[in-house]
């Protein structure tokens, strides 16, 4: 595959107290990461893919349930909010078929998605315009890692081996497929919720809306009923 699809690298330049606050977070959260798994980039997106999901199902929940209590519109926040959280979670379950987690690795997952949910729920209510800041610049961290991870390929310290045959038919590749090409339409999905995520977050800020990167185009599995004889 050519390039495509691209991404810009964009920065949203923080405007205000909450919004330092989530850079501060998101930077301290990145130097973890670099420091635990260096160049471990499969064991890394394995890793912070269990993370990146919780944030869409949480944000889908509250804004459920306030819509609910208050019986008003989401205006399409629900349905996006969990988009996002299933495609992290697509994310997943491709790279586990690439870089299979330690079990170090596996009691970290665990832990960390206790102590995220819970803290990721209570920002969520506290100030759910910084929550939706925070995910627009972990997304800006997971482009930059996912590009790093690319030249990793390209330069040979990473096997470009065959794409797993659920990310083939997630994104509609073709048969010969590799990993760099899952990279590149992982990337341009981190691309389009970084800018939904720093949308949401200037909507709540009253901040002019910006231009959104195109989602790929993704093909959802079959549920069970469809698919039963
Ligand atoms: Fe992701
Ligand atoms: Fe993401």
């Amino acid at each position: 595959m050519a390039d495509a699809p691209s991404v810009n690298p964009l920065h949203h330049q923080p405007a205000g107290f909450s919004d330092r606050v989530a850079l501060g977070f998101t930077k301290l959260l990145r130097f973890c990461a670099d420091t635990f798994f260096a160049k471990r980039y499969g064991h890394r997106a394995v890793v912070l893919e269990t993370v990146a999901a919780v944030p869409g199902m949480v944000g889908a929940t509250i804004n459920h349930l306030k819509c609910l209590r208050r019986m008003c519109d989401d205006r399409g926040w629900i349905k996006t909010l969990m988009d996002e959280a299933e495609n992290e979670r697509m994310h997943l379950m491709t790279f586990i078929e690439v870089a299979k987690p330690t079990l170090f690795e596996r009691f970290v997952i665990v832990a960390v998605q206790w102590v995220f949910y819970l803290f990721f729920f209570m920002l969520y209510l506290v100030s759910s315009k910084t929550a939706h800041r925070v995910v627009g610049y972990f997304e800006e961290e997971a482009v930059i890692s996912y590009t790093h991870y690319l030249a990793e390929i390209d330069e040979g310290r990473s096997p470009n081996v065959p794409a797993p045959e659920l990310a083939k038919r997630y994104w509609g590749l073709p048969e010969t497929a590799t990993l760099r090409d899952v990279v590149l339409v992982v990337r341009a999905d981190e691309a389009h919720h970084r800018d939904v995520n720093h949308g949401y977050a200037n909507e709540l800020a009253g901040l002019p809306l910006e231009a959104v990167a195109p989602c790929p185009p993704h093909v959802g599995l079959e549920p069970m009923w469809k698919t039963a004889a």
